[in-house]
């Protein structure tokens, strides 16, 4: 049969767009998360930090130095020293004074309007940060049985469990590097006593893989793509999802109808 190849911004697998779409814009700032809704992604996925002074902010790596032009620990700094950064330069001149931003002003900004994958970056680092997140969902509501377009992330499983128990009606998943290649049917079933999703590291997907994460009755979202390869591989391998830098890969996919 000749694949019928969505052209509407539609696609079987769920389209997660890796820190925004950080194939175009520089990663978790208002740039990058703007570029995926205006590419019809289904979810912006976000890695969650905290300051010196508690609050929540979005970005990857523990330290500033990749991503903007600063130094140093992101819990050295208080938010309105992290603010003061240019978190768009190093990714093209035309993001200069890209800020890095809250968890709030991006919740506030896109509930409703696109999905919203939550990582839990490094928790262990900042102790209280899973009520944080908790808290602030709270507060707007947004932390009843919904649509499913919020979900809750990381690689710290702990942290997946304290958050559910924050959240029992807010989806979670378990992120699982490369160490998970064997990841054992017991084990799927642990995690599936708090968790919705599984999602690894694309390299370790296989079909025996994803039929037994849905038997553990979870989805299982791959990341991180960066090639129409890659995408166009774990289509045929039947994920529920896949997150990438380049949202634009996903649509390539037939929808069936
Ligand atoms: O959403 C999964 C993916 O973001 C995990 O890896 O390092 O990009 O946060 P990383
Ligand atoms: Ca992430």
């Amino acid at each position: 049969a000749v694949p019928v190849f969505a052209s509407n911004g539609k696609s079987e697998m769920v389209n997660v767009a890796h820190r925004g779409a950080s194939g175009h814009a520089p990663e978790n700032t208002m740039a990058a998360f703007e570029k995926a809704f205006e590419m019809k992604a289904d979810f912006i996925e976000i890695d969650v930090q905290m300051t010196r002074d508690g609050r929540l902010v979005a970005i990857h790596d523990t330290t500033v130095n990749r991503t903007t032009n600063g130094n140093g620990f992101v819990g050295d700094y208080t938010l309105e020293e992290i603010q003061q950064l240019d978190a768009g330069s190093w990714f093209g001149e035309e993001f200069a004074g890209e800020r890095v931003p809250t968890f709030e002003e991006i919740i506030d900004e896109y509930r409703g309007k696109i999905g919203i994958l939550i990582e839990l970056k490094s928790p262990e680092l900042y102790p209280g940060m899973e009520e944080k997140v908790a808290e602030a969902l709270i507060e707007r509501n947004m932390h009843k049985p919904s649509n499913g377009k919020i979900i809750i992330q990381s690689f710290n499983h702990e942290s997946v469990q304290l958050s559910k128990q924050l959240l029992p009606n807010i989806p979670h998943g378990v992120l699982a590097g490369l160490t998970w290649a064997d990841v054992t049917d017991e084990q799927l079933a642990q995690f599936a006593t708090y968790a919705d999703f599984f999602n690894p590291n694309m390299n370790i997907v296989t079909e025996d893989l994803v039929d037994r994460v849905h038997l553990a009755g979870m989805e299982i979202y791959a990341y991180t793509v960066r090639t129409q390869e890659q995408a166009d591989n774990l289509f045929e391998l039947e994920v529920d999802g896949i997150i990438t830098d380049f949202p634009e890969y996903v649509y390539r996919h037939p929808v069936k109808n």
